[in-house]
């Protein structure tokens, strides 16, 4: 019998989530596995949602947003009798590897199972929020970049039109990634985030210079992780005088099909997780580092603190100031 390896999401859904399967059990079928999928995540391996990743079960998911496979975030898994149940369901099955696909706190819930019982797996980065430490690149984030780029070029034709401020709140959890990427792209004049500190009054003074240059209208990206939506919406319109509308574009930026990028990516974060598990790696996730893709045990991952791109600082530091 051939060795059996499953694939699942866990945590927040993000696009790029798809790809990274199709590609995974594909490939691992190819590399001699007997590849399966887990249906809801965490819960799914406890209550024994386990599906052959066959062909026709990996057809016509590669442009579909989230995660078909769906996903979730289980208390009980934290509880070794639950984890003692998904790894009987394991077992019967001959499955040996596991493939996630998520966030830190599946990776360490893996970790955790690995203590446990002993089974390899491997972590492919998925969260919109680009927060997970010793990766540049998560997938789903150019898909929810997109979205947003999107969504405030279509919020600048009515803020210019009828020469009103407008604050965009984006998400990104404590992570204020999503905000300053997009404002650098949407060619913002304010930017909040956790990561920066801000300065309203020369804020103030920096926009009461651009009006008596002509400017028109205004837009403010705000990092939901700031809170900091309502009070500037009310600080534009009282305090600067122009008529503001707070716009939170919310789980809109979680969908959509995958950008080129993301299924790019979740293709190449895919194949090297079965290279890793078929070298032998027990705890390994997937990184991408200045250019180049490789693999680290994950308590490199988890004990560190994420690193914002310094560029992406020094280029937002005027928008808080
Ligand atoms: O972690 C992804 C994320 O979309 C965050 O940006 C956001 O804060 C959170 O999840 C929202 O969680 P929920 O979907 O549970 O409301």
């Amino acid at each position: 019998m051939s060795k059996g390896l499953a694939i699942f999401t866990s945590g927040g859904d993000s696009a790029g989530m798809n790809p990274a399967v199709k590609c995974a059990a594909e490939y691992a079928a190819r590399m001699g596995y007997k590849p399966w999928v887990v249906y809801d995540g965490l819960r799914g391996l406890i209550d024994d949602k386990f599906a052959e990743a066959d062909k026709a079960l990996m057809s016509g998911i590669l442009h579909r947003g989230g995660t078909f496979l769906r996903s979730s975030r289980s208390k009980r898994f934290f509880d070794i009798e639950f984890r003692r149940q998904a790894f009987e369901n394991l077992q019967k099955r001959g499955i040996e590897k596991l493939i996630v696909v998520g966030g830190d706190g599946s990776f360490r819930a893996m970790n955790q199972f690995y203590a446990d019982f002993g089974i390899p797996f491997a972590g492919i980065p998925a969260t919109i929020d680009n927060d997970i430490p010793e990766t540049d690149y998560c997938l789903g984030v150019d898909t929810a970049l997109n979205m947003i780029r999107q969504s405030v070029d279509s919020i600048r034709d009515t803020a210019d039109s009828f020469s009103r401020a407008f604050v965009i709140e984006v998400m990104g959890r404590h992570c204020g990634y999503l905000a300053m990427v997009s404002a650098l792209a949407c060619g913002a004049e304010i930017c909040l985030t956790p990561e920066l500190p801000y300065n309203l009054d020369s804020i103030g003074e920096r926009l009461r210079a651009d009006f008596k240059r002509g400017r028109n209208y205004i837009l403010a990206i705000v990092a939901e992780g700031t809170k900091m939506g309502d009070y500037l919406t009310r600080w534009i319109n009282d305090t600067i005088g122009m008529e503001a509308r707070l716009t939170v574009l919310g789980h809109v930026q979680r969908g959509g099909s995958p950008t080129v990028r993301d299924r790019l990516m979740a293709y190449k974060f895919a194949v090297g997780a079965v290279d890793a598990l078929e070298r032998g790696e027990k705890d390994s996730i997937m990184i991408y580092r200045d250019g180049t893709y490789a693999t680290k045990p994950i308590h490199e991952v988890c004990d560190s603190r994420y690193q914002l791109d310094p560029t992406v600082l020094r280029l937002c530091r005027p928008l808080c100031q």
